[in-house]
């Protein structure tokens, strides 16, 4: 949800901080800019569109300078247009400013300054902070920012420079995240690592309320306290190959291909020498475990798919009422909750704003937290009392795939040991799961070399179809709701996941001649009764393609088209089944012209309310 960069040292800043943005871009491409400080003078550059529009016209018109500040934007105030675009300078054009977030206050702040005579000229809430530094402005740029966050309300990393201070560069963090490279020739500013991974691997993750004045040879950290501190450096452990296309047409792709890789990881990092399950990052206690009476799941979009899967392996290894639940909605529906509730958080990102903030309500209840997040050092990660990494490394593509496969992977091992501590998985059955869970990477290689040719089939076949239905039963129709999401967000095509039972309950109205539908079925409890939802569209006309496993090859009875995946148990299918539907989505949005990796709308991490 908008990216923002900086740099300050020896360097021209303008090519660091355009391939920073690009690495960026999958946060938002509604408009990108930046802002270079030469010779006592601010020389801005914004467009609305993609990163491309700001890197022709420098490269026609290349700028000057060794300090400036970036930004790609995903628009939250104010539609996507050039003078919307950061960075957003005062009226004496002095101070510039990117902002990562959301200013909740800003009218009213906006309002104050008007009548202190400051005129507005973009719809954004960022225009107000440049103004309200300008405000305290009293030749220090520092302390004038510092006075200015003090009004702010809401979620922002910010990027401050001024003609007036040549040399210098501030920057804040608060609720939206910020990391500082260390490098040789200069300090960098970044929304994520790839941005600044090409040019160090030295970083500091900025705490919340943290303000650092930069320099081109010093920097110092100010906590919210304003007072002095030191913050740990810390190593990056991956390379920027791992945030690189590597051959493949698409980050997409390449993250689909990288499931068993990344699956692996997952798995073997938890095994000790005996290969049994040992989490050593979370901390219950067999006592603290058994108190657990209720269990809440809270994610968002994909994540809340992997959440809902989760919910049915806990609710098996625990044998208590597990919740899952929707992190807009999670804060608002009062939920029960107190110490003996187990609050699971699941986010790739570690900073989707409804995910956090339910974080936060739940543990103001008493809630003990154990997140499942895939990046190190995120706001949710260092907000939880425990926690379980997806080992998935950079996942770019907007669309989420590896983290979302990686995430049930960390559901079953935590259900297998959490039901083997609590002693309500017996050990035969609890071997026989995770043997069978060490042998899933292999099976999804395999289905996804065998999905290739199907999927592009598909693809073609409902590349210009007006509405889709993906259908399943229990854990099929958490994967039919996955596969429905990724279809609609990356082909634009309407896509509905619907429970194959509840069909005949009024959507079946919907069905016509031809519309196609998709049938997830491989769940043994309720093979037959798809068999039998599957015959009732049928007979409406639909176009019916069944995915199922090896052993149900009557399916082909009663489907168009029938595709076979691998069989495991019945816990570890969506794991399985999921990964045709992410080709299909895929090859539609390819086939259709869209852009994969950034599709319309959307930004990867979702930082605002
Ligand atoms: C869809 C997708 C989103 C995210 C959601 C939560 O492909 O990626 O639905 O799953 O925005 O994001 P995280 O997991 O970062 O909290």
């Amino acid at each position: 949800m908008c990216g923002i960069v900086g740099y300050i040292g020896k360097h021209t800043a303008s090519s660091i901080l355009l391939a920073g943005l690009e690495k960026l871009e999958y946060r938002g491409y509604d408009s990108a800019g930046i802002t270079l400080v030469n010779d006592r003078t601010l020389q801005t550059r914004k467009f609305a569109g993609r990163l491309e529009r700001l890197v022709n016209n420098i490269n026609k018109q290349p700028i000057e300078g060794t300090i400036g500040i970036g930004h790609t934007r995903w628009a939250t105030h104010g539609e996507p247009t050039d003078n919307n675009a950061h960075p957003h300078l005062n009226n004496k054009q002095t101070i510039a400013v990117v902002h990562n977030g959301i200013i909740e206050n800003y009218l009213s702040l906006k309002n104050f300054l008007i009548e202190q005579g400051y005129t507005f000229y973009s719809e954004t809430d960022t225009e107000v902070i440049s103004n309200l530094i300008d405000y305290y402005y009293e030749n220090e740029l520092l302390a004038a920012v510092k006075k200015a966050v003090k009004q702010l309300k809401g979620a922002y990393a910010l990027e401050i420079v001024s003609s007036k201070h040549p040399d210098e560069m501030i920057a804040v963090r608060y609720e939206s995240p910020l990391v500082l490279g260390i490098g040789e020739d200069g300090y960098y500013l970044a929304s994520d690592i790839p941005a600044i991974l090409n040019y160090t691997k030295s970083v500091i993750y900025l705490e919340n309320g943290d303000i650092v004045r930069l320099t081109k040879n010093n920097y110092q950290i100010y906590n919210h306290k304003q007072s002095l501190v030191k913050r740990e450096i810390k190593e990056v452990s991956w390379d920027i190959e791992a945030a690189s296309k590597e051959g493949f047409d698409h980050f997409m792709l390449k993250e689909i291909y990288q499931q068993p890789e990344a699956i692996r990881n997952t798995i073997e990092r938890r095994l000790d020498e005996t290969g049994r399950i040992q989490l050593n990052e979370i901390n219950f206690t067999k006592a603290e475990i058994n108190a657990i009476d209720k269990v809440y799941i809270v994610a968002c979009g994909t994540a809340y798919h992997a959440g809902l899967v989760g919910k049915q392996v806990l609710k098996n290894a625990l044998q208590v009422e597990v919740i899952a639940d929707i992190g807009s909605e999670f804060r608002y529906s009062d939920p029960f909750i107190d110490q003996n509730t187990l609050v699971i958080i699941v986010s790739q990102s570690g900073e989707t704003a409804d995910t956090l903030a339910s974080l936060r309500e739940a543990k103001s209840k008493g809630a003990r937290i154990l997140s499942i997040t895939n990046v190190v050092g995120s706001s949710i990660a260092r907000e939880s009392d425990h926690l379980l990494y997806t080992w998935a490394g950079p996942e770019i593509a907007v669309a989420s795939t590896k983290a979302y496969t990686t995430q049930l992977v960390a559901f079953y091992l935590l259900g297998l040991y959490l039901g083997r501590l609590k002693e309500t998985i017996a050990d035969n059955t609890y071997q026989a799961r995770l043997n069978e869970l060490k042998s899933i990477a292999k099976s999804v290689e395999h289905v996804i070399e065998n999905s290739i040719e199907p999927a592009k089939a598909i693809a073609e076949k409902i590349i210009d179809c007006n509405s889709l239905f993906y259908l399943g039963r229990g854990l099929d129709y958490y994967s039919a709701l996955e596969a429905s999401l990724k279809l609609k967000e990356l082909s634009y095509i309407h896509a509905e996941a619907f429970a194959a039972g509840e069909l005949k309950h009024g959507t079946i109205a919907l069905i016509e001649a031809g519309t196609p539908v998709i049938v997830i079925a491989t769940q043994s409890k309720t093979y037959d009764k798809t068999i039998s939802n599957i015959k009732s569209v049928k007979a409406r006309g639909a176009y019916v393609i069944g995915i199922t496993t090896s052993d149900h090859k009557d399916i082909e009875q009663v489907c168009d088209k029938a595709i076979y995946i691998d069989n495991k148990q019945d816990i570890y299918m969506p794991i399985i089944s999921v990964i045709l539907p992410q080709l299909i989505a895929y090859y539609t949005s390819i086939f259709k012209g869209n852009d994969v990796d950034k599709p319309r709308n959307l930004a990867k991490s979702v930082t605002v309310e």
